[in-house]
């Protein structure tokens, strides 16, 4: 069974003189155990496509489905009780809460769905130490650094267990020790078993490390395969190298791109 679906999803912001069709009919299936990665240009839509999966957002035409059940058929409340139950969401700007601690943060999904205290700062105690990040567990997010939070970000959506994954740029602030691990822990989730995974990257180390690589422009899904199936020019950003792409290149330009950061 697929995990999630889209049929001819469309999305625009604005009106008129603003008026961006960032999804111009996106048809894409996702099923149990695939890790997905979502690459292109800066402005293509993948955050777009993202929250859409992830039922934060609703399109303006076409449909989500979330195992069978169109998301936009759901009231706001039981979107967000599917959400919390079945989707764990890491964003591009972490979003965790600033008054809380980075275990707190991680608990709060559990504690949102009755589990007890105890259990939930257990469970997320676990989960940030699956990061190595337990002994930041006490820390406010303004004590951590990016990459401090935004492995926190991966604690608090992996702690649900979710079947479906949704990570935007989950490695963006992490360092190449620390990228490697987080996608290594992503890959051991897939391998296991019910996860899956959507990760949307400019890092084509990442992207080689799916299943499956989904190239989006100008809103549109230009290229749809295997990972190592890929035409030479590309990189993650979809623009063309001259001299032919290699993930060497990438990491460089990458590591450059993260410096400025
Ligand atoms: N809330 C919004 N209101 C208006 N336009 C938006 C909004 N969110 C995104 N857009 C526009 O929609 C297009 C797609 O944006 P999106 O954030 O999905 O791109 P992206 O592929 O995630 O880019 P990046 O790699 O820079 O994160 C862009 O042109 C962007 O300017
Ligand atoms: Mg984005």
């Amino acid at each position: 069974m697929p995990v999630i679906e889209t049929q001819g999803l469309k999305k625009t912001y604005g009106s008129g003189q603003t008026r961006v069709e960032a999804l111009r009919g996106v048809d894409l299936t996702i099923h149990t155990g695939e890790m997905v990665a979502i690459i292109g240009p800066s402005g293509c839509g993948k955050s777009s496509l993202l929250a859409l999966l992830g039922g934060v957002d609703l399109p303006t035409e076409g449909r989500v489905l979330l195992e069978d059940t169109d998301l936009a058929s759901l009231s706001d409340d039981q979107r967000t009780i599917a959400r919390r139950q079945r989707i764990g969401f890491i964003f591009q700007s972490f979003n965790l809460l600033p008054t809380l601690t980075a275990a707190e943060n991680v608990a709060l999904p559990l504690e949102l769905d009755g589990v007890s205290r105890a259990e939930s700062m257990q469970r997320a105690l676990s989960a940030l130490s699956s990061l190595e990040m337990e002994a930041r567990a006490g820390h406010l997010p303004s004590e951590m650094s990016g990459g401090e939070q935004q492995r926190v970000a991966i604690a608090r959506a992996l702690v649900i267990q979710p079947a479906l994954l949704l990570a935007d740029e989950p490695t963006g602030n992490l360092d190449t020790a620390n990228s490697q691990r987080t996608v290594a822990l992503l890959k051991k989730l897939v391998a296991s078993g019910d996860q899956t995974i959507v990760v949307v990257t400019h890092d084509m180390e990442v992207a080689q490390q799916a299943t499956r690589i989904i190239r989006l422009r100008d809103g549109m899904i230009e290229h749809d395969g295997p990972p190592n199936q890929e035409t030479p020019e590309l990189d993650a950003s979809g623009q063309e190298s001259p001299d032919g792409n290699t993930a060497d290149d990438t990491s460089t330009s990458d590591s450059l791109q993260d410096s400025k950061r």
